[in-house]
């Protein structure tokens, strides 16, 4: 993927961030760039202004693609969602991960540090991050799903 080249941009509240914490950890061994964009504690602060932050560098291109956390992955999904250019996926799956990407091609995906243990946590990193979008009859439904911002 032409992404692969660009660092994964990782944010997390308070909820999630232990978990991007191990997620670092596993993208350093598997030798995977990432940009981290805070929190840096389990201090609490509010997703909205972590995930513009992530979705932003998407968008901008300076990131392939995200990965945010927060308790849930709901609020983080929520917000990734509103943002211009980010088709993010909530997922407690390996399921869902990979058919996000195969069918939906997202580009941020959203976990909950207080629902998925860390072992699906990471499997589901993987599928997000190896699985390639199909295309073929999946974009033109893509398509449909941007020209919803401009409604
Ligand atoms: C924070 O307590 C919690 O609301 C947040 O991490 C997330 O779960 C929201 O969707």
């Amino acid at each position: 993927m032409t992404e692969r080249n660009t660092p994964v941009a990782l944010a997390a509240d308070h909820g999630g961030f232990a978990l991007k914490e191990a997620i670092k950890a596993h993208l350093d061994e598997r030798g995977i760039p990432y940009t981290d964009f805070g929190t840096d504690s389990t201090a609490s602060c509010d997703y909205p202004d972590l995930a513009v932050l992530a979705c932003d560098a998407v968008t901008a291109g300076q990131c392939g693609r995200a990965i945010l956390c927060c308790g849930t992955g709901v609020g983080m999904s929520m917000c990734a969602n509103k943002i211009r250019g980010i088709r993010a996926c909530c997922c407690s799956d390996t399921f869902s991960a990979e058919f996000t990407r195969r069918h939906n091609d997202a580009n941020a995906l959203c976990l909950g540090g207080r629902v998925v243990g860390e072992g699906l946590a990471l499997a589901i990193v993987d599928l997000f991050l190896d699985t390639e979008y199909e295309g073929g009859r999946h974009a033109r439904r893509v398509d449909k799903i941007m020209a919803l911002e401009n409604r």
